[in-house]
């Protein structure tokens, strides 16, 4: 291996969900930069097609594939759209997410509840499950999940939110046990704050809370977190497997 096929991922078919804006923009740029092909999976259609037209302007290499993916129907129609166009798929990178309410759990509604575990939690099992038959088949397989440090130390405010991204962690965990011997490799990310619009959804006092927990004193940006990612997505990550993975500017103490 020379250094220019370092992390190469040269005709690898890696769907980025939540790839219109964000962590997973940033995630397809660098994918396309390491010669993957890339499906934006999103539920922002416009965005989407967007990011690809500027990432992607032939759209030789990109799919737009809008998706909401909590529903199991569009999900495995997704994974369809991706097998007729590139005929495989070699990475899933699970980052779509929302923040979901910030505010005391006792006035969080059923129905608040109910939607942050949709696509934070649901959305990540649906497309594991939806892509792993072709993985299995191929015995090679790279899903990388985009959890969150609140899922480890949870964030007051953001109970649900913390929740789903404790059971993200532990879905890593679970599955990278039942098939490490398969090919295929499921790890995590722990990110603490990141630049990102998702930042808006999140009211200034619990961004200042995160902030003065991080020690580095800033935030982190997107392709800090694409660079991990992109490990974790190649073939040279290739004995690490099942690991929460932490890039948090020092906050994480485990
Ligand atoms: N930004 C941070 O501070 C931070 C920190 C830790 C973890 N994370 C995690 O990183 C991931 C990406 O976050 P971001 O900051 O880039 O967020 P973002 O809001 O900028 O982007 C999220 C993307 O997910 C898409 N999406 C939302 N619901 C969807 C659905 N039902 N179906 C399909 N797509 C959907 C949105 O359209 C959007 O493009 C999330 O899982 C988030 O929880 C973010």
């Amino acid at each position: 291996m020379n250094h220019q096929s370092f992390y190469s991922l040269t005709d690898k078919v890696a769907v980025v969900t939540g790839a219109a804006t964000g962590i997973g923009a940033a995630i397809a740029e660098r994918f396309l930069k390491a010669g993957a092909h890339v499906v934006f999976a999103d539920i922002d259609a416009a965005g989407a097609r967007a990011r690809a037209g500027q990432l992607d302007g032939s759209g030789e290499r990109s799919l737009v594939a809008p998706v909401d993916l909590t529903q199991a129907h569009e999900v495995a129609g997704l994974v369809e759209r991706v097998l007729d166009r590139f005929g495989t798929v070699d990475i899933l990178v699970n980052n779509a997410g929302i923040a979901g309410p910030t505010k005391p759990l006792v006035e969080v509604s059923e129905e608040e509840w109910d939607q942050v575990m949709a696509v934070n939690l649901k959305g990540v099992f649906l497309c594991c499950r939806a892509v792993l038959p072709t993985m299995l088949k191929n015995r090679s397989g790279r899903i990388v999940n985009v959890a969150s440090i609140a899922g480890k130390e949870g964030n007051p405010n953001l109970a649900p939110y913390s929740t789903t991204k404790a059971g993200v962690i532990c879905l890593t965990k679970a599955l990278a046990k039942e098939i490490c011997r398969q090919g295929v490799y499921v790890n995590c990310v722990t990110p603490a704050v990141i630049d990102t619009p998702i930042l808006r959804q999140v009211g200034q006092e619990t961004i200042d809370y995160m902030i003065s927990k991080i020690p580095m004193g800033r935030v982190g940006n997107p392709e800090e977190v694409a660079a991990l990612i992109h490990f974790l997505a190649s073939d040279e990550c290739s004995f690490t497997n099942g690991a929460c993975v932490d890039i948090s500017g020092a906050r994480a103490t485990y």
